[in-house]
């Protein structure tokens, strides 16, 4: 029988569901990668793997979130990601937790809509990510960056998804949203509890979670307020409230959107700014490799973003009874694409898929922004983020070390570190 830090046996996986009788406890099955403890201990490359090499598209009966399929091959992912009429991101939402309608509040996102309401509200935020907004944005984010990093002590303990990540990734948010400066940790902290499906599991943090919900839909309402008639203005408010689409949108829609935002461009990219500290430090070869080389970085922000896949899974629902690579799929049934395991599939990245390599040929194929019409909008957004915070760090040949280990999200859904002891040094 495995054990959920080593090796899985290659039994068939009929025969592996613990039997709980035994100890007293539910039984586990070692095979169900929603376990919220295989992330908080860092222990689920061992099923992924057996998963990937002995039932790509399995079947988990019973678990916290009910039944499911796992996906976990990288052409599984791609392959449901291009039938979107087939696979539907709106009938049960993009979480293996499924939304109540009686004890939820209802935001209805683009991100969990299908065709064709899905193509014009992503229209309306689409223009804030081009390559010119960019451009646009670079030297303000650069300029807080070299801020943040010039701020930092040498050779001293800190936590760095506090001091950094966080800062880092709220103060591009405040930009991008024209959010008020002083408020904007709220922005983590509704990030956070949007982001942690884990927290629906509970009677008690499922009602705190719809509060965070509320005020987050009423703080948005009053910015909503200060700019609907007022001329346009370059940030993300504004842009929805004066594109064509948002005639066509319900107000709670375009609060939902916002929220989306948000919580998108939040953990995502904080838990990015983590790994790549975390990463670069488990990996000293690379890390050498880079400092030597800085022309390497554009690369190196795929590999990490490959490594580290900053949300483990996105859910679809299927609508039709189908054939998925030999498994019959049920209409209704729901399935989780793993990313974090499709990024670490041999048959694409090879064996050492494990591990970080800044020169990776192909680590722009990952997956970490998903593939076909749902294609995280925000993705230039966070790789300019992640390139310029290596770009200064090069600049002033500072190297993370870490000293201690990070404490990390115990859910399925978001991949990442709560805290992450390290220290700076000069190389
Ligand atoms: C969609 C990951 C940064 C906003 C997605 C999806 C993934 C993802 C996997 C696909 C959803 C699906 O197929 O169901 C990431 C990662 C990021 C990141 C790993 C950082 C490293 C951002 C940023 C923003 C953002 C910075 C905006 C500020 C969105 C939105 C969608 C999305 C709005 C929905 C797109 C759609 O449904 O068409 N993201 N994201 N993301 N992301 Fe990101």
């Amino acid at each position: 029988m495995a054990t959920l830090a080593g090796e899985i046996t290659t039994a068939p996986i009929s025969e592996r569901v613990t039997n709980g009788a035994a100890t007293g406890k539910p039984p586990i099955d070692p095979l169900d990668v929603s376990r919220a403890d295989l992330y908080r201990d860092d222990v689920w490359h061992a099923p992924f793997r057996h998963l990937r090499a002995h039932g790509p598209v399995h079947h988990v009966a019973s678990s916290d979130y009910g039944p499911y399929w796992s996906v976990s091959n990288y052409r599984g992912i791609v392959e449901v990601e291009s039938l979107p009429d087939l696979y539907s991101s709106e009938a049960g939402g993009i979480t293996l937790a499924d939304f109540d309608r009686d004890r939820d509040v209802r935001m209805p996102m683009f991100i969990a809509r299908d065709r064709p309401i899905h193509t014009s509200q992503r229209r309306t935020v689409a223009p804030a990510f081009t390559p010119s907004e960019m451009t646009r944005m670079a030297p303000d984010i650069r300029r807080r960056t070299a801020e943040i990093l010039d701020g930092l002590d040498w050779n001293t303990p800190f936590d760095w998804v506090d001091r950094v990540a966080i800062e880092l990734t709220t103060q591009m948010l405040a930009i991008l949203f024209d959010f008020p400066w002083e408020d904007r940790r709220k922005l983590t902290l509704w990030s956070d509890w949007a982001g942690d499906i884990e927290l629906v599991k509970n009677e008690e943090t499922r009602k705190q979670r719809l509060a965070h919900m509320f005020d987050c839909g009423a703080y948005f309402q009053t910015l909503w307020n200060a700019k609907i008639d007022r001329p346009p203005t370059p940030d993300l408010i504004s842009m929805m409230i004066h594109s064509d689409a948002m005639a066509h949108m319900e107000h709670h829609e375009f609060i939902g959107n916002l929220i989306l935002l948000i919580v998108g461009g939040n953990d995502t990219t904080r838990n990015s700014m983590s790994a790549l500290a975390y990463g670069l430090d488990a990996f000293p070869d690379a890390r050498a490799m880079l400092e030597a080389d800085p022309a390497l970085i554009p690369n190196a922000v795929s590999e990490i973003l490959r490594w580290q896949t900053p949300l483990a899974h996105m859910r679809r629902t299927a609508t039709q009874d189908t054939i998925l690579q030999g498994q019959s799929i049920k209409a209704g049934d729901k399935l989780a694409l793993w990313y974090l395991s499709a990024n670490r599939d041999e048959s694409v990245f090879g064996d050492d898929a494990d591990a970080i390599r800044v020169d990776r040929p192909n680590a722009r194929r990952h997956l970490a922004f998903g593939h076909g019409i749902h294609r995280c909008v925000g993705a230039r957004l966070a790789e300019m983020q992640l390139a310029i915070l290596l770009e200064e760090m090069a600049k002033r040949r500072m190297r993370i070390n870490v000293v201690g280990p990070p404490t990390r999200v115990a859910a399925c859904f978001v991949h990442g570190y709560r805290t992450l002891p390290v220290e700076i040094s000069r190389y």
